[in-house]
């Protein structure tokens, strides 16, 4: 897509920046600028600075800066010629994008989803599969009408129905658009989904996505309960709620959202008449899901599950939200139930008076979990408690929950107020958030560096880059082998030799297929789960950014020979490591020095 030089000079002089950035981000008259929260980093200062005579932005705390078009390009994650298209409309300048525009051609993509549910439904209804399926969806209460609702459908356990359907019509598409719908096998062009019944997943304008597909049948005990669409162009899922786009005016009428972890969930509150509902597709809040929210209501109900990753995701999701000064409660349902088999054993109107009245404030929710951990007898359960609940105070940042937590605690802890609030005061706050400090590496935290968590988290991150996309594995396999050991973390090591040998053999990554490889078991699988409920979306640069910090400190730590503090694995560096090491971050400083060019 070609767009004159003329054209963008034209548009960047007459677009005034603080419309266009003041469209999303709330700005102030400081002097000649304006100035607002920065919306690329975690900024809690207004550090972003708007000039109009230079007409550019400018971050001061993480330096991003550019001009109208290249700041509407980042924040709504458009490509440049869209970006360019957008800002030109605000100003009356019309840019014409070719046929093959990002938007036209998921346009097409859209289409071909919605023919594949039309589809599915079609086959749950019409065919002697059909049958048994909808035995199943009725044995758990889904009528028609909500499976209409909801545009349930069933996938064929023949190989490629689908395939057929959509190839061999009238007007035919091609294979290779539904490859990247993610509806066939890239070699062998079978139908990803066989044997399911079909959940189709809307993105936040309405147009189906993706499919979530499930087992219902006896013999298929032992697969994976749900599949889902792999990621691709239009299936992200840290930009997707399910059940957005059809609660959004429920949630702004409401005021309130509820948040699920799974999207039956939303269909028993709908049973219950309850609407502002919406679920994760299985991974964890992102910030993204956050803006979406924000957009409808401050106010978040979480509604996931007791076990110990529920209480994380809840733990974590407080955390976000509070960050954008939202209000959040926490549900929590009797004998560690999800809403759906809450609905089976109590009726719709129980569940909906719980959904109704029975959750709890965030701060009342994680006091008692800490208060569940604590033994007054021992002393340094008790100073872990104090720690805990003030790191959590600070985080709500107002003196009335502070005022009320005290008076708990003192009863509890047999306090007076006085003494925690001196202790309060007096309290030293590292940077770690909450989440961190709770987080399952909890001992690692405590080492007095922080440098080794630090460095877990690049690594765990440069993993699930590796996950992700068979180029950045290759890369990070070729700048930091794994042969070489250098690996703080052996788990890591193993689950990225996983990775290299999965792709080894196949070029796109299925995330079912992965860990049905051999050498995938349980434990590797459960940590890749972890590293994935954090998904992060980056680039090349990101990988390179990532590989220079793992490197850099290695490199540093095992000069001044504390690598044996950083690592658990076996075996320790001999010279010819400390040479590799040393030549990996000439390399990579080579890389990020291209990359700046
Ligand atoms: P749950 O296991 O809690 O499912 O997973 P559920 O909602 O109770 O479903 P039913 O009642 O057994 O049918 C919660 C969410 O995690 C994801 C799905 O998005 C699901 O909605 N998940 C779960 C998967 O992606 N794959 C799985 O194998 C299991
Ligand atoms: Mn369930």
């Amino acid at each position: 897509m070609f767009i004159p030089d003329a054209t963008i000079k034209q548009i960047l002089d007459k677009a005034d920046i603080v419309a266009v950035i003041g469209e999303h981000i709330k700005l102030e008259k400081k002097g000649n600028d304006y100035k607002g929260i920065c919306p690329f980093h975690n900024d809690s200062n207004p550090s972003l600075s708007v000039s109009p005579n230079k007409k550019v932005f400018k971050c001061f705390s993480c330096g991003e800066t550019g001009n109208a078009i290249t700041f509407v390009q980042k924040y709504k994650h458009v490509s440049f010629p869209e970006a360019v298209k957008i800002v030109g409309e605000k100003c009356g300048i019309d840019v014409k994008l070719g046929n093959n525009s990002r938007q036209q051609n998921f346009e097409k993509l859209y289409k071909i989803m919605q023919d594949a549910t039309t589809y599915y439904e079609f086959y749950l209804k019409n065919s002697i599969e059909g049958k048994v399926a909808l035995d199943y969806l009725h044995n758990r209460k889904l009528d028609d009408q909500i499976i209409k609702r909801f545009k349930i459908g069933l996938a064929s356990k023949e190989n490629n129905l689908l395939y057929e359907a959509m190839t061999k019509k009238e007007e035919p598409y091609l294979p290779i658009d539904l490859i990247k719908c993610g509806l066939i096998h890239e070699k062998n062009h079978y139908d990803m989904f066989r044997n399911r019944i079909i959940f189709p997943i809307d993105d936040q304008n309405g147009n189906i996505v993706g499919f979530s597909g499930r087992i219902f049948q006896e013999s298929q005990k032992g697969e994976p309960k749900y599949i889902n669409t792999t990621e691709n162009d239009i299936f992200k899922k840290g930009n997707i709620l399910y059940n957005y786009s059809y609660a959004l005016n429920d949630i702004k009428k409401k005021n309130r959202v509820y948040i699920f972890e799974g999207f039956m969930d939303v269909i028993a509150a709908y049973r219950a008449d309850v609407l502002n509902t919406v679920a994760t597709m299985g991974t964890a809040l992102t910030d993204n899901h956050i803006k979406m929210i924000k957009k409808l209501t401050s106010n978040i109900v979480l509604c996931f599950d007791g076990d110990t990753a529920g209480v994380t995701a809840t733990k974590r999701a407080i955390q976000l939200f509070l960050k954008e000064g939202m209000n959040v409660s926490v549900m929590l349902l009797p004998e560690g139930i999800d809403p759906d088999e809450y609905l089976e054993k109590y009726g719709k109107d129980s569940l909906n008076r719980f959904l109704e009245n029975e959750y709890i404030s965030s701060i009342d929710y994680l006091y008692s979990l800490e208060k569940r951990k604590l033994i007054l007898s021992d002393i340094n359960s008790v100073e872990n408690f104090k720690k805990n609940i003030f790191l959590y105070l600070k985080m709500f940042n107002s003196k009335y929950i502070e005022n009320q937590i005290f008076k708990r605690m003192s009863d509890d802890l047999e306090l007076n107020s006085k003494e925690l609030n001196n202790d309060f005061e007096n309290a030293v706050f590292s940077n770690d958030s909450m989440f961190e400090k709770n987080s399952k590496d909890e001992d690692i935290v405590e080492l007095k560096s922080n440098s080794k968590s630090r460095y877990l988290k690049a690594e765990q991150m440069l993993v699930c880059m590796a996950f992700q996309k068979k180029e950045y594995c290759d890369k990070i396999a070729r700048l930091l082998p794994f042969t070489l050991n250098l690996y703080v973390d052996k788990g890591n090591r193993d689950l990225f030799l996983s990775i290299v040998n999965y792709y080894h053999q196949n070029h796109q990554m299925i995330y079912e297929e992965f860990c049905n490889s051999i050498d995938v078991d349980e434990e590797t699988k459960e940590r890749l789960d972890n590293i994935l409920r954090e998904t992060i979306i980056g680039d090349d640069n990101f990988v390179d950014d990532l590989i220079k910090e793992c490197t850099e400190m290695i490199f540093k730590y095992a000069k001044d020979k504390k690598l044996d503090m950083l690592r658990n694995s076996e075996g320790d560096l001999d010279i010819d490591h400390l040479r590799a090491i040393s030549e990996l971050k000439r390399k990579t400083i080579k890389i990020k020095d291209r990359n700046k060019e």
